[in-house]
């Protein structure tokens, strides 16, 4: 196929899994348009993404390797790519920014720091397992994104970066509108690039103010002790990143892995036996449902051959995640089946190399301690609709539900 016949993304992720499969049908990278028109490569396989993942010919940085970078603020409809890539902190870096960007906080996020978050964790996944107790004790509809999946993690990032109260339904708010790719429209980007100000400057300025013990408060310290290691800027975004990363990504985890054991009652009496570990379901949820299903973008900085196909320095690739997983070459031909039992936990949902998340031990934590405490308090707990009436939410970069309705009791 020739680079006329772009693929177009469907930017509400209605199926991202069917649309995976046809793109896999045209080779190893196909030539996609994202929301708005934007040409990207997309890997369409395991061996594909991983290899360019770790290309050091591949770059996150667009100001530096995109060809179409001066193009986008000629271009409305190419706005709303600058929340992810005109953002300048370490997920559109690359090299030495890089490295600095994520030395600031990385650090923070190692397994020990989180193992050291545990009894918190378990704090508030208690509170909020209380909460849904008394609003379904009658038998009554309640959705589990809303009352577990949506407000553990957010807490949890929100006490870390020391994000007041009055802030947090906005902060909420804007991560939305960013995952949400279904419109493109220079209104939407015009708010969400308002809404980063306003928001995240207004934490910023909030912890001038009353600085605390978290996150926010160290980097604002290293930003006015050494303007060279992190500028206003950078520390806007980087601020943007972690809160952002830290909650929604999450949230989608545990609401995916909720579904997958409800649909599949074999599975989910394997895991009560024992038979099945519960870092096996989370590791399954994210091969097969990903939080992420793909993210926007990389940048060739050279001329580069794969899967026998040339990208050209400074052609745009987006990183599909779903597509790595789902890949049949990789997991065979029941690739697409959540079987939680198959062991596999090579998937790239968090990445590999450099940008490898930072947060992956902080979400499995998550994830691993309000599963079982969920299944353990309610085990007749049972979805509340058919399984093809839960929506996606609108988006090819976040992969999640956007109501989990279940009855508590069965
Ligand atoms: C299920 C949960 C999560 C998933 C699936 C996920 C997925 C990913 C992926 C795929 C990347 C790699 C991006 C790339 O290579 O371009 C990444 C990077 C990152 N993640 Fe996560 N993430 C999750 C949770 C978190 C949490 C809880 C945090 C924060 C505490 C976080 C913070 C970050 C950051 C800061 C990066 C950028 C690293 C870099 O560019 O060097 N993530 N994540």
């Amino acid at each position: 196929m020739t680079v006329t016949d772009r693929i177009a993304l469907d930017p509400f992720g209605a199926d991202i899994p069917a649309e995976t499969a046809r793109l896999r049908a045209l080779g190893p990278i196909v030539p996609v348009e994202l929301p708005g028109g934007i040409p990207a490569w997309a890997p369409t396989g395991y061996d594909t993404l991983k290899e360019l993942i770790l290309d050091p010919r591949v770059s996150k940085d667009p100001r530096k390797h995109w060809k179409l970078w001066p193009e986008v603020a000629q271009r409305p409809s190419w706005g709303w790519i600058l929340g992810w890539v005109g953002v300048v902190n370490m997920l559109s870096t690359y090299g030495d920014d890089h490295a600095r960007l994520r030395k600031l906080v990385a650090p923070s996020f190692t397994h020990r720091r989180t193992e050291a978050m545990r009894a918190r964790v378990e704090a508030i996944t208690a509170e909020l397992l209380d909460a849904l107790a008394a609003a379904g004790a009658e038998g009554e509809v309640v959705d589990l994104r809303q009352g577990l999946a949506h407000p553990l993690p957010m807490q949890v990032i929100c006490e870390l970066f020391g994000v007041p109260d009055e802030l947090r339904e906005d902060t909420s708010r804007l991560v939305a509108a960013i995952m949400d790719t279904s419109d493109p429209s220079p209104e939407h980007a015009a708010f969400v690039q308002q809404q980063i100000g306003a928001v995240l400057g207004g934490l910023i300025a909030h912890k001038r103010e009353r600085p605390g013990d978290d996150m926010t408060t160290e980097l604002i310290r290293v930003r006015d002790e050494d303007g060279d290691r992190l500028s206003d800027e950078e520390l806007l975004y980087t601020l943007l990143l972690v809160i952002g990363a830290g909650f929604e990504t999450t949230v989608n985890l545990i609401g995916n892995a909720v579904v997958a054991l409800l649909t599949h009652p074999e599975q989910r009496a394997a895991v009560r036996d024992g038979k099945t570990g519960w870092d096996a379901v989370v590791d399954e949820t994210l091969r097969v449902h990903p939080s992420i299903a793909s993210l926007p973008l990389r940048f060739a900085v050279s001329d580069l051959t794969v899967g026998g196909v040339t990208v050209a320095a400074g052609d745009a690739i987006i990183t599909t995640y779903a597509a790595a997983g789902l890949d049949p070459a990789h997991y065979g031909p029941d690739a697409d089946a959540f079987d939680a039992a198959r062991g596999a936990d090579d998937h790239l949902a968090f990445g590999i190399g450099v940008h490898r998340c930072i947060g992956a031990p902080l979400a499995r934590m998550e994830a691993l301690t309000a599963l079982p405490a969920l299944f353990d308090r309610f085990p007749g707990l049972r979805l509340a609709v058919g399984a093809d009436e839960l929506r996606q939410v609108p988006s090819f970069i976040a992969f999640g539900w956007q109501e989990v309705p279940v009855r508590l009791h069965g």
